[in-house]
């Protein structure tokens, strides 16, 4: 199902999905930047032909960005305008209702699995959040419920399908990756990465690709700051395509090194070395 939706991957993260779908648990992804953690959710939503709900985390997230908030210029109006007509006060509409809600990813998920609309939620990057954060991630998790104190509880009688990723900036807390099933997605195999450039690139030529692969696994055993992932592969590859180019040569590499690297420092490094990647890289 995957490899059909133009995701490539190993049996053991296709299993982990399996299961995760299966054991209704959710899918934790840790790895390198730009090895497919955030794009697996997504194909997951089009391949489920499910929703898919986002939530991007960041420093200082918090519940009203995250799960819900009161619409206050509506709940104000409302009252002004029941002021100007002047109604008592057993006519004051509730504004403490549903319609003054403002649903956040969180919660829109709850409410649309209860409203029997099965959706994929993924929990971006959740190692740029704050710890509380996490804490209060992690009673979600476990009962895939909200309590707003004004309303009352919002569930749901299924779950959705849940995926969260992290880069690994800093460590996630035990408590909540022992309520996931766990996958390190490492840099693909030079086969892996073929499929996924042929498959992402149509039209590339086929040494152009494999010499493209194989020069970014020389490049990701080597000491840079910023490694190049399946992102940079990809932007390469298509680069290159659009040049009408069908291999690599010094000029061609040098020229487009922007498609690799992202700082002074891995540029430096990396123009020093492109005789040596050239000369070598193609005799595995
Ligand atoms: N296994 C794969 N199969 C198909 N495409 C892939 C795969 N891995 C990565 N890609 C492609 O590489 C690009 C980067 O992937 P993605 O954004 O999911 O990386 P990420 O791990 O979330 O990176 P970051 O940590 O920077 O957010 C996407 O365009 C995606 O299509
Ligand atoms: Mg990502």
């Amino acid at each position: 199902m995957l490899s059909q939706s133009g995701y490539y991957c190993d049996d053991d993260l296709a299993m982990g999905v399996f299961l995760a779908i299966k054991l209704g648990k959710p899918l934790f992804l840790e790895g390198e930047p730009g090895v497919g953690k955030t794009e697996m959710a997504k194909v997951l939503a089009s391949s489920l032909g499910r929703r898919l709900i986002r939530l991007q985390c960041y420093e200082g997230l918090d519940v009203s960005t995250a799960v819900y908030e009161w619409n206050y210029a509506k709940q104000l109006l409302s009252l002004k305008l029941a002021g100007e007509a002047g109604a008592g006060p057993e006519h004051l509409e509730d504004v403490f209702g549903p319609e003054y809600l403002l649903s956040r990813p969180l919660l829109e998920a709850i409410r649309s699995e209860s409203q029997g609309q099965r959706v994929v939620l993924l929990i971006d990057e959740l190692d740029r959040a704050d710890e509380e954060f996490e804490a209060f991630l992690l009673e979600l998790l476990s009962d895939f419920q909200v309590t707003i104190p004004e309303m009352g509880t919002v569930a749901s009688p299924t779950i959705p399908l849940v995926v969260l990723t992290s880069n690994r900036t800093r460590e996630i807390h035990d408590a909540i990756k022992r309520r996931c099933l766990y996958h390190w997605i490492d840099y693909p195999s030079l086969e892996k990465e073929l499929q996924i450039v042929q498959a992402k690139v149509p039209g590339i030529d086929q040494r152009l690709a494999q010499e493209i692969c194989q020069l970014m696994r020389r490049l990701r055993q080597d000491d840079y700051l910023k490694r190049p992932g399946v992102a940079e592969s990809l932007d390469w590859a298509q680069a290159l395509v659009l040049l009408h180019r069908d291999h690599l040569d010094v000029d061609i590499v040098r020229q487009t090194k922007s498609c690799l690297f992202k700082n002074r420092q891995d540029l430096r490094r990396f123009q020093d070395g492109i005789a040596r990647y050239i000369g070598g890289a193609f005799e595995e």
